[in-house]
C-alpha cells in the first residue's frame, strides 16, 4: 500500500489482495466490519464472509440511512454484537455510510476506534478525509455530526470497477472542484484522461492529488476561519448547488455532483461578472462536459424559481444577515467573498435573463 499521508494513515492500493491480509491480520472477534449492501459479490466482501472470526453487517448504502432511525438501529445492533473500548469498526461503503458509520464510532462507549474504506470515486477524494461525520436531521442535510478522524483510511481502487459511471462523474465534480480552488497539477491529470475507459493508474494520481488539495485546507480542523486557506473553500459550486439540490431533492433529478457542478458554472460566472478574471469559464465547462457532468444551469435556476433559491441559500450556514460568505475563483484560485444578497440576486439575474 502506498502511504498517501502519514499523519492521518491514509493508504492507496490497486492490490485486491492487500486488503484482504491487511483486515485479516489486524481484526479479531471484538472486531466488526460493516459494508455495503451492493457489494456483496465484491471479491473482498465474499472473502471476508468466510472468515469465521469476524462480524459482518451488511446495510444498505444511501442518503436515506443517513438517519436518527438508523443510527439508533445500527448502534444497538452493534452494541448487542458486543464491543469493548478496544474494538474497531470497518466501514466499507461510499459517502453516506462513511458519514454515517464515522458518527456511530465516535459515540459509541465515547468513541471507539474506526477504519473506513471508501468504495466510490466521491468517498476516496473527499468524504474520507477531513474527518467530518454526521447524519441527516428533518430541518436539513448533515445537521447533527462530530469531528471525529478515521484511525485510518484504505483506498483501494479495485472498488471503483462496479461503480455506476453517473456516481463515477459526481466523484469527479469534487476533482474539478480541487482543480479551480488550488490545484493547477489537477487540471492537466484531467485533460489526459481518457473518461472512456477505467485507468487506475491514471486515477491513482487524480485520487492523491485530491486528497492532497482536501488536506490542504482541512488545517483549520473545527472549521472556524475564514481566510483564504480555511475549510470554508472547499465550498467552490456549494451555494448554489446545495440551493439546486434541496429543490429538487423530492424528484430526484439531480445528484449532489451534478448540483456542485451547475453551482461552480453560476459561481465562476459570478466571479467574472466581479472581474475576478477566473480562469477560466471555458475550461471549467469542457472539463464538466468532458466526466458526463451537465452546464446548463437555466432549467434549474431562472426567473421562475429564483426567489426559492433565495430561500434555500440564505439558509445557508454561510449566511450572516443580509450578507452570504461564497466563494469564487480569482486568477487560479479559491477566494471567501461577503456579498449582500441584493448584489447577488442582481448578478444572477443577469446571467440567467
Ligand atoms: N464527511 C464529509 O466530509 C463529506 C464530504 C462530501 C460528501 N459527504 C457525504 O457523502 C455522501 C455521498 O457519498 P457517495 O456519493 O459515496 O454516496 P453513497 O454512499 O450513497 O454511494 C453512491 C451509490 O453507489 C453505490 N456504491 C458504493 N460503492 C459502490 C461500488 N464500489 N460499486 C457499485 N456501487 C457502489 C451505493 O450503494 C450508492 O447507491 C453524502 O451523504 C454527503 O453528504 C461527506
Amino acid at each position: 500500500m502506498k502511504t498517501v499521508n502519514k499523519k492521518n494513515n491514509i493508504f492507496v492500493s490497486k492490490n485486491e489482495n492487500e486488503l484482504f491480509i491487511f483486515l485479516k491480520k489486524n481484526l479479531n472477534q471484538n472486531d466488526l466490519i460493516i459494508f455495503d449492501k451492493v457489494l456483496v459479490k465484491n471479491n473482498l466482501i465474499k472473502k471476508l464472509s468466510n472468515l469465521n472470526n469476524i462480524k459482518l453487517i451488511k446495510i444498505e448504502g444511501n442518503e436515506k440511512i443517513k438517519s436518527l432511525k438508523d443510527y439508533s438501529r445500527i448502534a444497538e445492533k452493534i452494541l448487542e454484537l458486543g464491543i469493548n473500548r478496544k474494538s474497531k469498526i470497518v466501514s466499507i461503503g461510499g459517502g453516506t455510510i462513511g458519514d454515517l458509520i464515522g458518527f456511530i464510532s465516535s459515540t459509541l462507549l465515547r468513541g471507539i476506534e474506526h477504519i473506513m474504506i471508501p468504495t466510490t470515486l466521491l468517498s476516496m477524494v473527499d468524504s474520507s478525509i477531513g474527518g467530518k461525520t454526521g447524519i441527516n436531521s428533518k430541518v436539513g442535510k448533515n445537521l447533527i455530526g462530530t469531528f471525529y478522524m478515521p484511525k485510518i483510511v484504505i483506498i483501494n481502487l479495485n472498488f471503483l470497477k462496479t461503480l455506476p459511471s453517473r456516481e463515477m462523474s459526481c466523484g469527479f465534480a469534487e476533482v474539478i472542484k480541487y482543480a479551480f480552488i488550488h490545484n493547477n497539477k489537477l487540471k492537466t491529470n484531467l485533460k489526459n484522461y481518457d473518461n472512456d475507459k477505467l485507468n487506475l493508474k491514471k486515477l491513482e494520481n487524480i485520487i492523491i492529488e485530491s486528497i492532497k488539495t482536501k488536506l490542504n485546507f482541512t488545517k483549520d480542523f473545527r472549521e472556524l476561519k475564514i481566510g483564504n486557506n480555511s475549510r470554508a473553500i472547499l465550498n467552490f459550486g456549494h451555494s448554489f448547488g446545495h440551493a439546486i439540490e434541496s429543490l429538487n431533492y423530492y424528484k430526484s433529478s439531480i445528484k449532489h455532483g451534478e448540483a456542485v457542478a451547475l453551482g461552480m458554472i453560476i459561481e465562476i460566472n459570478i466571479s467574472n461578472k466581479l472581474n475576478l478574471k477566473p480562469n477560466s469559464i471555458e475550461n471549467l465547462k469542457k472539463l464538466l462536459i468532458k466526466f458526463h457532468l451537465p452546464t446548463n444551469y437555466k432549467k434549474f435556476i431562472n426567473l421562475k424559481n429564483i426567489n426559492n433559491i433565495f430561500e434555500k441559500i440564505k439558509k445557508d450556514k454561510k449566511a450572516i444577515k443580509n450578507d452570504i460568505q461564497i466563494i469564487l475563483i480569482k486568477g487560479n484560485k479559491g477566494i471567501n467573498r461577503k456579498i449582500s444578497f441584493d448584489s447577488l440576486k442582481k448578478i444572477i439575474i443577469n446571467l440567467i435573463k
